[in-house]
């Protein structure tokens, strides 16, 4: 989604803004473009340079390289289209009429319509179709007010009080940077409801929408509060807060996560990340599952007890592959733990709101942390709650994440970081492990709790959970070598069927939803059960289908499901292990056979490996997919 960097320093801002425009291409865009003030030298007014190109950040860079954007002061940015196509002209900055004024921003304007309809009838042209460029006429109409009464003071405090002025009529999410000439020593930057963070580094205050923009430059940020208003000159920072009241907060180091790491040897990130699975259980499981903890309490989770007292239901909001982790969740918190858990998209749960039930867990999973559906679910849902003061609708809030300083962070009061450490590739693979066994210590600490189950039964899953490391690297191994072959049968595919059952039929919907990412082929997962209801008839030789057969209390029932698509001709792929039943399927993705409550773990990475393998062969685009966005930070 879209990415914001500015900056404000000693050394000349374009490299600097470039560079931190590539760490953000991973979160996905269509057009990027920055723009720079050159300090004048005789105290005069700068001069305003502004460069955009669509596509591929290194149309920009070709551009700035060849055309220049001089000046210690700057702006970048890279859109993933809202509001018009993604072409030149709607690429950020936007500029005033004059040309001397330019932002970029962040979000949504959702009142755009109306404030464009009243610069338009005061003679402004608008030149793009976004949403954003109400916001450079709006500064530009503010300070002509503020010169006409004579407003006394130096160009960057008009620029503050002008941006304070005009984010009190927006409305919508939005973090915005706007540089002016007239006041060339001065980044103003504001935030509501869209993450961005300041960096105070060597000579230089940069800003930028997300950690590994800054990584490379500092590792001291000021993660910016809702609604506050920022200052940016060469000499410091000044913070204002909703209300326009200066405020003070120090600075906090990021904990060494946030780099952009290499693909080391990997063609891609996905494929890197896939395989960095093994490492992810293994830092999990020393974290949080270490030998030598009590019976009745044998996750090593940062929460105090009164966290687990009391809780009657769980619901869990989620959007895409977090929800399909929250999915497994659901199951597990019901099989070991006993408590009722409901599973939402949280872009649905924000306008259907089920009715309030007392002593309550809410669940946000969000890998980004940043998700604004996820977001604002979990904001509305505090919100209905808090009404009730201290009783049992008292809202209870845990978020889990990969980005510990996001903003679910800084949102709800508990919060499971899953430690995957940085994710590249749009699709998520690591991330989705991590949050499924962020969600097997949470049924495991309740369930240890609540004695929902035996000692034995959690005694048994942890001990699966322990090897599971080993195990992984060897699949992941394994898969990658088959899946790579078994791609070439799909080099005409247009439409997939993924099934499971129970615990697996998130793993049917998290393959479906990874195929279809990356290498754009149709693809639905659905429960085994539910194919004769309908989905059987798209069934032919063309339309292959992978079904999920384990162990466990369905694993009967699935492979009946398989042998009825078996019999119209369908290509069939099992998952499930070597040996049982083999003769069901056309062709086998062998897993290990472990108990059906532990076999997601496993399912998934045949899931991965087989959609980047048919994704690879097809030459696409896999770590950013068309379309598609890391952190999806608009509604
Ligand atoms: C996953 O591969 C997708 N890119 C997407 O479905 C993602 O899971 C969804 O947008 C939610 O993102 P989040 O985990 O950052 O909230």
């Amino acid at each position: 989604m879209c990415g914001i960097v500015a900056v404000i320093g000693s050394r000349e801002a374009s490299p600097l803004l470039l560079e931190g425009l590539k760490r953000l291409e991973y979160r996905g865009y269509d057009s990027s473009g920055i723009a720079t003030v050159e300090f004048p030298t005789d105290g005069s007014r700068g001069s305003l340079t502004c460069k955009r190109a669509n596509g591929k950040l290194v149309n920009l860079v070709q551009l700035v390289n060849k055309e220049g954007a001089p000046g210690h002061l700057g702006i970048g940015h890279t859109r993933w289209a809202t509001h018009g196509k993604p072409e030149e002209r709607n690429a950020h900055p936007h500029r005033d009429s004059s040309g001397g004024i330019a932002v970029v921003q962040n979000g949504i304007i959702e009142n755009h319509s109306v404030l464009r309809k009243e610069l338009e009838v005061e003679g402004i042209q608008f030149l793009s179709d976004t949403d954003t460029e109400v916001i450079p006429h709006l500064i530009a109409r503010e300070l002509n007010l503020l010169t006409k009464d004579d407003f006394k003071t130096e160009k960057g405090l008009m620029l503050l009080e002008a941006v304070q002025r005009v984010s009190v009529q927006l409305e919508g999410a939005y973090a915005v940077a706007v540089i002016w000439e007239d006041a060339p020593e001065t980044l103003v930057v504001a935030r509501r409801q869209a993450p961005l963070l300041i960096g105070l580094g060597e000579g230089e205050f940069l800003c930028a929408s997300d950690t590994p923009a800054l990584a490379g430059f500092t590792r001291t940020i000021l993660p910016m509060e809702d609604g506050e208003v920022a200052l940016l000159t060469p000499l410091g920072i000044e913070l204002y807060d909703i209300q326009g009241k200066r405020t003070q907060r120090s600075p906090t180091l990021l904990n060494g996560q946030e780099d952009v790491v290499n693909k080391r040897n990997f063609r891609h990130f996905m494929l890197k990340e896939i395989y960095e699975q093994s490492e992810t259980a293994r830092l999990w499981i020393d974290r949080h599952l270490p030998l030598g903890l009590p019976e009745d309490s044998p996750v090593a989770y940062p929460f105090k007890e009164s966290f687990y007292e009391g809780i009657e239901r769980i619901q869990i909001l989620a959007c895409g592959t977090s929800r399909h982790a929250g999915m497994v969740g659901a199951y597990l918190l019901e099989k070991f733990a006993g408590i009722p858990t409901t599973v939402f998209y949280a872009s649905e749960f924000r306008y259907t709101k089920p009715p309030l039930t007392p002593n309550t867990l809410t669940i946000g999973v969000t890998q980004s942390g940043e998700t604004a559906d996820t977001l604002a679910a979990l904001g509305m849902e505090a919100e209905r709650r808090a009404q009730y003061g201290e009783t049992a609708f008292i809202s209870r809030q845990l978020g889990i994440t990969n980005r510990s300083e996001s903003s679910i962070a800084r949102q709800v009061p508990n919060i499971l970081d899953i430690g995957a450490g940085m994710e590249v590739g749009v699709a998520a693979t690591k991330t989705f492990l991590g949050q499924l066994l962020a969600f097997y210590g949470l049924a495991l600490a309740f369930a240890a709790r609540r004695k929902s189950c035996s000692a034995q039964e959690i005694i048994d899953l942890t001990n699966e959970l322990r090897s599971l490391p080993n195990q992984l690297i060897e699949q992941i191994e394994k898969h990658d070598q088959i899946s790579e072959t078994m791609a070439q049968h799909f080099v005409d595919t247009q439409n997939v069927i993924f099934l499971g059952r129970g615990i697996n039929y998130p793993i049917a919907l998290e393959g479906a939803l990874k195929l279809k990412e990356i290498s754009y082929i149709h693809a639905e997962g659905y429960p085994a059960g539910e194919m004769k209801h309908g989905p059987i008839a798209l069934l032919e030789r063309d339309v292959p289908v992978i079904a999920i057969a384990t162990p466990g209390v369905v694993f009967e029932k699935v492979l009946s499901n398989a042998q009825e698509a078996k019999a119209r001709d369908a290509r069939l792929i099992g998952v499930a292990p070597d040996g049982v039943a083999t003769e069901t399927f056309d062709d086998l993705m062998p897993i290990p056979e472990v108990s059906e409550f532990i076999s997601p773990l496993y399912s998934v990475i045949p899931m991965q490996l087989l959609s980047y393998h048919i994704a690879a062969n097809r030459g696409l685009d896999i770590d950013q997919p068309r379309n598609l966005a890391k952190s999806v930070t608009v509604e």
